[in-house]
């Protein structure tokens, strides 16, 4: 198990925060693999200090700079390039074998079990019904699979110009071969699945492993309102289950991952998601997951902070209490001034 580990990729310093709270996710339900972050050239150096404190490995990948064959598919086809940059996964041959995540993604339970599958499995893609989503996929690293996969992209190139396209190509059995490649449903719960498809969401939300926040905005690009205690930013209104993941990645980022950010960023700005706010954009909580946090925090009594850290780790926040986002966007404005 020491040969195997969780993968993902932060090319700049908004997935580089994604990959933060990725990683203590997958550390909180107590993985026993590896964790390994690739980074592109562009991530920041206090960035790259908060990746180490969660990370096991953290390594820079800069395919310009590699003069090997992945420099030249890059001459070939700088299109790819951030597909390269994910490709460079299959060279971490000191793994048998590996999981890589989108560093859009974020673990609710452990995932451990993936580890028992064969590469390449995937979850399907309920848009393209055919082909698996590239954002959460077992491999094994593989230097001969490495160069196959830049000769076969700078030959092929991508149906959908990026990873996704590449690798259905290249693992192109992959819908006929061998149906235990198939991941369930539960691995490949986008919030944007959840939006538009919420009949499946009801039949396997509560079965959840990993959410995928597809779409442009990430996150990281949301921001709280306190007064209202209402997410802001985005692109138009979401369904509450939506923001209930939301809600979670939050939670992790600033009790976890802000303080670090903190201390390696000093005085320096790092928040960089605060997106213009307009009434359209707000995400409001329905009333039944209200009526949950209420019940929760009302049974709860008063804390340490010792033992509400402890909670906050677990993912336990008390979001109606000590740390509901008033607190939070109080730090918050205090760490940022
Ligand atoms: C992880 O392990 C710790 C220590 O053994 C335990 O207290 C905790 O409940 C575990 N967390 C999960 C999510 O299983
Ligand atoms: C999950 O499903 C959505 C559509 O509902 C799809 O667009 C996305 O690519 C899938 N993601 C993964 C990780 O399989």
């Amino acid at each position: 198990m020491a040969d195997e580990a969780f993968v993902t990729l932060a090319t700049n310093d908004n997935y580089a925060k994604g990959a933060m709270v990725l990683g203590k996710s997958l550390a909180n339900h107590n993985t026993t693999r590896k964790l390994v972050v690739l980074i592109g050239p562009q991530v920041s150096d206090p960035s790259r200090s908060v990746l180490k404190g969660i990370y096991d490995e953290v390594r820079v990948v800069d395919v310009l700079d590699s003069g090997d064959t992945a420099h030249l598919a890059m001459m070939k086809r700088p299109d790819l390039g951030i597909t390269f940059t994910k490709l460079h996964c299959w060279t971490l041959t000191h793994y048998s074998k590996c999981v890589f995540m989108d560093a859009d993604t974020l673990v609710l339970s452990n995932i451990d079990e993936l580890f028992d599958r064969e590469e390449l499995s995937a979850a399907p893609d309920p848009g393209w019904p055919d082909c698996f989503n590239s954002g959460v996929f077992v491999f094994r690293p593989s230097m001969e699979t490495y160069e196959k996969l830049l000769q076969y992209s700078t030959e092929h190139g991508s149906f959908d110009g990026g990873d996704q396209g590449v690798l259905n190509g290249f693992f192109s059995n992959w819908a006929t071969a061998d149906i235990s490649k198939h991941l369930p449903f539960i691995y490949n719960l986008s919030s944007i699945a959840i939006y538009t498809y919420l009949p499946a969401f009801k039949q396997y939300g509560g079965n959840a492993k990993v959410v995928h926040f597809l779409g442009e905005t990430k996150p990281w690009s949301y921001t709280f309102d306190p007064s209202s205690r209402q997410l802001r930013g985005g692109g138009g209104v979401q369904e509450a289950p939506h923001s209930s993941f939301l809600l979670e990645w939050w939670s992790l980022y600033s009790s976890t991952v802000v303080p670090m950010l903190h201390e390696h960023y000093g005085d320096q700005p790092f928040h960089s998601g605060c997106v213009e706010f307009q009434l359209s954009d707000m995400v409001t909580f329905d009333s039944a997951q209200e009526e949950r946090l209420a019940s929760h925090a009302a049974a709860a009594p008063p804390l340490s902070s010792e033992e509400r850290k402890e909670r906050w780790e677990q993912g336990q926040a008390d979001y109606m209490g000590m740390d509901s986002f008033e607190n939070i966007q109080r730090k918050l404005d205090a760490f940022l001034k």
